[in-house]
């Protein structure tokens, strides 16, 4: 833990930022089980925000994997490390005034609320993409849910490992028998009318 360390208060700030650019920076926290779609309708919607001309940057969980996070598993600790770190990031990136999506399982209520605690008021929109079980499963993109059935993977979320479905989420996903260009429509228009993007 480093000690004597002090805060620097920069001339440009957040509002600066986001006054410049036109808009509220926020985070997008897509949150649910793997194969429930969260990347495919993350990068969905980052297209449509930029094509109505929002500055945004999109965190993913397995690319994230890739670098930042690449000495962490899948135990209950490092999960918890994962989503420390890369909330901390999302708020780096707030303060730089984007609109942040992020599609991470982060499986734990209180991680997802310690992104939450960590900015101000209205700039965590939590979304459920609330995709039961049986669907992620059965569409298994990766061959996962087989290996985790099989005992090749451990740890795996839903089969032996916690997801906690979130308590109060601004927006709850619900799944519906649609395509994923649809369904990303949908959590735009849902976001909209919340006028949260
Ligand atoms: S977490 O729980 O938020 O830290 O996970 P995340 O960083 O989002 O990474 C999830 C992706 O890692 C792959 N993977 C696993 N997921 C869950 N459990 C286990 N044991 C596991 N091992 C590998 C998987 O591809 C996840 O991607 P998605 O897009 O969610 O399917």
């Amino acid at each position: 833990m480093a000690t004597d360390i002090v805060w620097h208060q920069h001339e440009v700030t957040k509002q600066t930022r986001s006054q410049q650019l036109g808009q509220q920076p926020r985070v997008i926290w897509l949150t649910g089980l793997s194969g429930s779609g969260k990347s495919t309708l993350a990068n969905l919607l980052e297209k449509k925000l930029v094509d109505n001309k929002r500055y945004t940057y999109l965190l993913d969980g397995d690319n994230v994997r890739h670098g930042l996070c690449g000495d962490l598993g899948f135990a209950d600790k490092d999960r918890v490390e994962n989503i420390r770190r890369v909330s901390e990031v999302a708020k780096l990136f707030v303060d730089a005034g984007s609109i942040v999506i992020t599609a991470f399982i982060s499986p734990f209520q209180t991680d997802r609320d310690y992104c939450r605690k960590l900015l101000d008021d209205n700039e965590f929109v939590e979304v459920f993409v609330d995709t039961p079980l049986e669907v992620c499963e059965q569409r298994d993109p990766k061959g996962l849910y087989k290996k985790a059935r099989n005992g090749e993977i451990k740890h795996f979320t839903g089969i032996d490992s916690t997801y906690e479905a979130p308590v109060s989420p601004e927006v709850h996903l619900d799944y519906q028998d649609e395509s994923a260009e649809d369904t990303a429509e949908r959590l735009y228009h849902l976001l909209v009318d919340k006028g949260l993007v």
